[in-house]
């Protein structure tokens, strides 16, 4: 999968691509990301890529033409098409099926906003999936960005290892009729901790007995604590 991302801010991807499952990822071929600055595509002398909203009020807003040209070049860097990514408070709020779906795709290009956001009419031509990673306002798309990077990137044939499994994680599609539960607790050496024990069935060594306290726990939490998505596996 290719992903390409266009931001004013490239600096804060390093330390995010270059680290953990996402460095392997790429070192193995899965994921082959490219950060762009929206700032080199500003056709003025000063670079400028934001300006001051028409009607009044506070903040800048992100210009059409430098995201325009930007969205443009960096499409035509690879021969395959994109699916267009827009981060904002506004859009469809970003959960696994959404990333499982967008995991599938062979091409990502991700837009940032920051200040105030983007220009409407840019948006309007370009045509993304608009997506909110939550309800609250963060200061710009570029930790949206890594988080959905992070999220598809994990789903990625070969990229995990057997034992970071991505198939036993909450909300992870089970089952025939497609359960997404929590996952049940987990829990490692000592055995005793703070007078705290590790339930017994996970030492009994039998793993029938431990699949079935699994299981119990899975729904257990998921009916405790969201109860919404046994509602939506019934519905
Ligand atoms: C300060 S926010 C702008 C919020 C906008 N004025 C509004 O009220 O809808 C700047 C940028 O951060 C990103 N952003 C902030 N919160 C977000 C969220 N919950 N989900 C996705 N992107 C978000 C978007 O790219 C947005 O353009």
């Amino acid at each position: 999968m290719r992903i390409d991302v266009l931001t004013l801010f490239p600096g804060m991807f390093p330390g995010v691509l270059d680290a953990s499952i996402q460095a392997r990822a790429a070192a193995g071929g899965h994921v082959d990301c490219h950060v762009h600055d929206i700032r080199k595509w500003a056709d003025n002398k000063h670079d400028k890529v934001d300006d001051r909203p028409f009607g009044g009020g506070p903040g800048m807003v992100m210009m059409c033409q430098p995201l325009w040209d930007a969205v443009k070049d960096v499409e035509a860097m690879a021969p395959t098409s994109c699916r267009r990514i827009h981060f904002t408070p506004q859009g469809r709020r970003l959960d696994q099926e959404l990333v499982e779906e967008l995991a599938r795709e062979e091409r990502l290009l991700l837009i940032a906003g920051h200040y105030e956001g983007i220009d409407e009419r840019v948006i309007k031509e370009l045509e993304p999936l608009e997506v909110s990673v939550g309800d609250y306002v963060l200061t710009g798309g570029e930790l949206p960005s890594m988080l959905l990077i992070d999220a598809v990137t994990r789903l990625q044939d070969g990229v995990l290892g057997h034992e970071d499994s991505a198939a036993e994680d909450s909300f992870s599609p089970r089952g025939e009729n497609r359960e997404r539960l929590l996952e049940a607790p987990h829990f490692t050496r000592p055995r005793t901790w703070r007078d705290q024990a590790v339930p017994d069935v996970l030492l009994s060594g039998d793993h029938e007995a431990v699949a079935a306290w699994r299981r119990d726990q899975m729904m257990k939490r998921t009916r405790s604590r969201r109860p919404d998505l046994l509602e939506q596996c019934t519905n």
